[in-house]
């Protein structure tokens, strides 16, 4: 500018201002592709090989322009087999260095990816079609901390867990929208806990994992350990069914989700699921609301959308609505779409035109429901695969702009009036991958984190992410999490968990006689014990239990679907058990084992009894049960959560919630403790329960009316019904309102458990025909029963202006 212009010139400029292009070079990355002709095989034990099915092989394509990239390798069953035989191979050696020499190699990867930041940034746009303004500032820097982040891991796991060991091979599936990001969060923290790994990118993106792969090789990652494979969702399903492999550990399409859970039903093999969302963005009237449209733009228009944990839902209370949306429009009138590698664009490129047809679908059948659909009236290249950004009003909770994930840079809005109504219609989904808080009054913004199912929770601000902070989904978004010390729990087992195989007998013989044969001496009936009530089995059936040595015991309900499902209903009512303080559900599990102490001798005569171990023996068990419940009750108010402190300014809190109402079903041996073992952590995090005790022992259980009626444990909490273990568990784990099921008892059972669960994706914990050593406070109680009833909240609170 020249001194002396006129002011208004000034203006105009400003008015005016437009950019020229600003392009990355791509030369570094071009070479790159022509030094491998432009041609890939696959990465197994340490090198490139060409699959074994011949040449079969699929097109890489620019999605930006449509130019072909590079020829990729498919790889089939038989590359599978080498890939997991490799993997197996390096995994003893592996897993066995010193944390130390793991860290070195992880440190290595970090640094390389550190030097290698411009190519293989230029590389993901390329690949992807996102602006190179994302992958160079947010992707990439993202992949080195969390190697770095991971060699630390590796470095403390020998002292911080010195009775954990890795699981060995590990299959790792990621999809499209981060290839380089979501490749870190799985390989390294696998890594770090000792396991080797093979990892299938998805089909549209495997460049920057094929780069990678020589960055293994560079930075001295012993042959095997990293194992890269590309194809498509059949290779990816050729991985996951691969019997050599002890963990699966994926993030895609809810679809895929439920079929991996389903195909690995009963194998045994560890999961973790990384799914789907529609994830809410409330705007409340009190917001900062030019701050809230910046946080728009990251949220939904970030990567084009593409984004598992996008703000995709617009939940605005109702006062600010039009002044909200009008800013909005102005600044979706001004986005940039273009070239993803020139540094001056808002948006790239969509991954393929097969996504972009898939994202106008349901705009179009959003707007056929009712929806109004405004598109941002912005210039787009000519060629390229490219969509603007868009907004759906008009809703109504059934259209299907808001309910189903649309995946791409589509923003569907409704208003609200209280708090209360945006909790619920934030709430109203079957995901809950994140949520964002936007409100400068800390109160109303804290009290919706609270409120809101999601594991990730962003108040003024979203989108972010570090190493150090778990990240992760509630319902059918899925289970497990990545990041912070937490997300090595995926990674490693203990040591010792499960007793050899017939230490303890594990489902014993019924005895149990059959209903028609009844016997007129016993009148005690044990009913259900629903809402706090003892309730007869909806279908008036009972049936005999015998004791050890066939002598008529009493009788007991026959539940029946019916049952299950008025047990859950009361489980449903006694939600303020969720919201009790942690000193009072401590409160309760002592006055529990009080009062279980008071009648030790009638529990104690009765399992010599039934089972017919000696009175010794007997007094053991209760005791132990006696302990137990006041090592869940010491607990309850200990097991908390932890507090982040990732690179920006912010502190990153993670909290245990309840998982909500958990179905729990019993072993026969050791009734008494097997019962209370499994009951107690449950429901000492907040949990409601409905519990099938042992099948064969069931009066232990229902012996336990008055104790709990005693102790102020408010009604619907622990709801019990007695059966048939088989039937009874099925409805439990088809029931959509049940998150959590823990079953003991066959393998069988635990397959039927897992596959039956796909409905709502419940989190299952199965003992896959195992037996437990209940006795033992290392096995048979802590942890590890208190995190499979929780699942983590991560809230981030910036500070600062
Ligand atoms: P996808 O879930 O089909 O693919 C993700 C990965 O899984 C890819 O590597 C794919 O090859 C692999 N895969 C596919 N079928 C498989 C199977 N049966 N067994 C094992 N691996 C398998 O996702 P896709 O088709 O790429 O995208 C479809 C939709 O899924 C998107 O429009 C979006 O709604 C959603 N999606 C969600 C993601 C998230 O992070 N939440 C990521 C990618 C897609």
């Amino acid at each position: 500018m020249q001194w002396g212009r006129p002011m208004s010139n000034v203006a105009a400029i400003f008015d005016s201002m437009s950019y020229g292009p600003a392009p990355e070079a791509d030369g570094a990355a071009r070479a790159w592709l022509a030094a491998h002709g432009s041609r890939f095989g696959l990465y197994i034990n340490g090198s490139w090989a060409a699959p074994l099915g011949g040449d079969v092989h699929f097109d890489c394509r620019n999605p930006a322009s449509g130019e072909k990239l590079a020829t990729l390798a498919v790889a089939g069953p038989d590359d599978v087999d080498a890939a997991v035989d490799a993997a197996a191979a390096a995994a003893a050696g592996w897993g066995k260095r010193r944390g130390h020499e793991r860290a070195r190699v992880l440190y290595a990867l970090a640094r390389l990816v550190q030097k290698s930041s411009r190519v293989l940034a230029v590389l993901a746009s390329l690949d992807n079609g996102k602006p190179i303004r994302e992958t160079r500032d947010i992707d990439i820097p993202l992949v080195a901390r969390h190697f770095y982040y991971h060699a630390g891991c590796a470095q403390l796991l020998p002292q911080e867990a010195p009775d954990m060991v890795p699981l060995g091979v590990v299959a790792q599936v990621i999809p499209w929208n981060f290839p380089l990001l979501m490749l870190a969060w799985k390989i390294a923290p696998a890594l770090a806990c000792g396991n080797t790994v093979i990892l299938k990118p998805a089909e549209y993106t495997s460049l920057t994992a094929l780069y990678f792969a020589e960055l293994c090789q560079e930075a001295g990652v012993p042959p095997g350990v990293v194992n890269i494979i590309t194809g498509p969702g059949e290779t990816g399903q050729a991985l996951v069914d691969h019997p050599g492999v002890a963990k699966i550990a994926f993030t895609g399409s809810t679809e895929v989700g439920r079929i991996i859970r389903a195909r690995t039903s009963g194998t045994g093999k560890k999961l973790s699921l990384e799914l789907g969302g529609k994830s809410p963005f409330i705007v409340m009237e009190d917001a900062d609301l030019d701050g809230a449209v910046e946080g728009l733009v990251d949220a939904i228009w970030f990567n084009q959308g593409q984004v598992c944990c996008a703000g995709s839902r617009l939940l605005v209370e109702e006062s600010v609505a039009q002044r909200l949306l009008a800013k909005i429009k102005a600044r979706l009138e001004k986005f940039r779409l273009g070239d993803p590698l020139d540094k001056c664009i808002d948006m790239g490129a969509i991954v393929d035109p097969i996504q972009r047809s898939r994202i106008d679908q349901l705009v179009c059948q959003a707007e056929a429901e009712g929806g109004q659909v405004w598109r941002a009236p912005v210039a787009r290249p000519e060629t390229g695969c490219y969509y603007p950004p868009t907004l759906i009003t008009h809703l109504g909770t059934a259209n299907t702009a808001w309910r189903e994930e649309i995946f791409g840079p589509v923003l569907a809005v409704m208003t609200f009036r209280s708090v209360t109504e945006a909790m619920q219609l934030a709430n109203n989904t079957r995901f809950g991958l994140s949520a964002t808080i936007w409100s400068e009054n800390i109160n109303r913004a804290l009290e919706l984190a609270n409120a809101v199912k999601a594991g990730v929770v962003w108040v003024n601000c979203t989108n972010q992410f570090d190493a150090c902070c778990p990240f992760g989904g509630y319902k059918e978004s899925g289970f497990g999490r990545e990041g912070g010390l937490l997300g090595l729990d995926e990674y490693l087992k203990p040591k010792r968990e499960w007793l050899n195989e017939g230490a303890v007998r594990l489902s014993a013989p019924s005895r149990v006689a059959d209903a028609s044969h009844g016997d007129d001496l016993i009148d005690r009936t044990a009913k259900n014990y629903i809402g706090g009530k003892q309730t007869r089995p909806d279908g008036g059936d009972t049936r005999l239990v015998t004791t050890h040595d066939g002598r008529p015991a009493g009788r007991v309900s026959l539940g029946s679907r019916k049952d299950i499902r008025d047990a859950v209903e009361a489980a449903f009512n006694a939600e303020s058990w969720a919201k009790a303080s942690a000193h009072l559900r401590a409160q309760i599990l002592f006055y529990v084992a009080e009062n279980l102490s008071i009648r030790a001798q009638e529990f104690k005569h009765r399992l010599v009894d039934l089972t017919g171990v000696s009175a010794a023996a007997a007094g053991r068990e209760v005791a132990a049960s006696i302990e137990r419940l006041f090592g869940y009750a010491a607990w309850a108010d200990k097991f908390e959560g932890a507090v982040h402190r990732p690179p920006a300014r912010a502190l990153a809190l993670s909290v245990h919630e309840p998982l909500g109402i958990v179905g729990v079903v019993c072993p026969d041996p050791l009734p008494l403790l097997g019962f209370i073992s499994l009951v107690a952590p449950v429901i000492a995090v907040g949990n409601r329960c409905v519990a099938v005790p042992s099948e064969r022992y069931p009066l232990l259980a229902t012996d336990l009316y008055q104790v709990l009626d005693t102790s102020d444990l408010p009604a619907g909490v622990v709801n019990i019904v007695t059966g048939a273990s088989e039937l009874l568990t099925k409805t439990l784990a088809e029931h959509d309102q049940i998150d959590g099921l823990w079953y003991h008892g066959s393998a069988q059972g635990s397959r039927q458990v897992e596959a039956a669960s796909i409905g709502n994706l419940k989190r299952t914990w199965v003992n896959d025909g195992r037996a437990r050593d209940w006795w033992s406070p290392v096995t048979g109680e802590g942890r590890a029963f208190l995190s499979a009833a929780s699942q983590v909240k991560t809230i981030w609170l910036p500070y600062g202006d």
